[in-house]
């Protein structure tokens, strides 16, 4: 399985996997995910994993009987494998407590991409997430590059600017997001590649939860943290967000815009960290 590791980053965390969870995981590669998230989800037909190419679910089927033999806990009924498309999902309506992707989504063109987001919207339970791993890149792509079906495949050139898939997934209804992680993770150079600049792409792990968008817009955590050191013990902004003295608190993107327009000296607001682990403001 760690052969056949295809993805660029992790998603899954025990945080989202109370309760023995339903799972869809898309795209499902080796395996290595569906059994990371067996483990949290012990029941027979507990992940459904979905993959368009017969082959990759043979190969996965195959691991899956190799890993029963070596982990004692671990049965193969816990998966089930479907053959099916991102772009439309053998899956019903709001069946669903997290859905899982890794280093598919970017291979998909704008319009595809929209449609494999609301895929996953449609399948979620009000309040299910969506946890996703993708390579980003913030510098423009050439677009030689961008048309090249091989190096898309090698998840190398369908990457976006992480602002634009935000807006993406948030263009499908998803209240709230929350950018987990962020690394470095490739570099297209001039010489190896179609491009006369250096190309830096980034991998990011993000979690969309199935939330109502609110009146004011969705709430993105970027890693942000506000910090009250004045005086009092607390500090209440009146709209629901209590800083106690010298304490952290995470702030979205929202929060973090509102304290700032405060123009306070006592409370501290750090830039985005693209590390959030939970907690916070909304
Ligand atoms: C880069 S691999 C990632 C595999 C796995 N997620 C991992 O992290 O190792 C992409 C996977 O998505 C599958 N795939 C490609 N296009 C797909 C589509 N339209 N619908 C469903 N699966 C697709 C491929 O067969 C492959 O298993």
């Amino acid at each position: 399985m760690l052969e056949m590791n295809y993805g660029c980053g992790s998603t899954v965390n025990p945080r989202d996997l109370v309760n023995s969870p339903n799972i869809l995981y898309l795209g499902v590669g080796g395996g290595m995910e569906l059994l990371q998230f067996a483990y949290f989800s012990r029941k027979p037909k507990g992940i459904i994993g979905v993959d368009v190419v017969e082959e990759m679910l043979e190969a996965s089927r195959q691991n899956f009987r190799e890993a029963e033999i070596q982990n004692s806990w671990f049965s193969s009924e816990f998966v089930e494998l479907r053959q099916g498309d991102a772009l439309n999902l053998p899956v019903a309506d709001a069946t669903i407590d997290v859905a899982a992707q890794n280093c598919l989504f970017n291979i998909f063109k704008a319009e595809d991409l929209k449609k494999a987001l609301q895929e996953m919207y449609r399948v979620l339970k009000p309040h299910g997430r969506l946890v996703l791993s993708d390579p980003i890149c913030e510098t423009e792509m050439p677009n030689n590059l961008k048309n090249d079906e091989r190096l898309r495949a090698l998840c190398l050139s369908g990457a976006m600017p992480l602002k634009d898939y935000i807006r993406m997934i948030t263009g499908v209804g998803f209240g709230m997001i929350e950018i987990r992680a962020k690394r470095p993770y490739r570099v297209l150079a001039p010489g190896q590649y179609d491009t006369d600049k250096l190309i830096f792409i980034e991998s990011v792990e993000v979690c969309a939860i199935k939330d109502p968008i609110p009146a004011d817009g969705p709430c993105v955590f970027t890693g942000k943290t506000a910090i009250y050191y004045g005086n009092e013990v607390f500090f209440d902004d009146n709209k629901g967000h209590t800083l106690l003295q010298n304490q952290p608190l995470a702030v979205c993107d929202k929060t973090a815009a509102a304290l700032g327009a405060l123009g306070r000296d006592d409370i501290f607001i750090s830039e985005a960290t693209y590390f959030y682990d939970g907690g916070g403001c909304c």
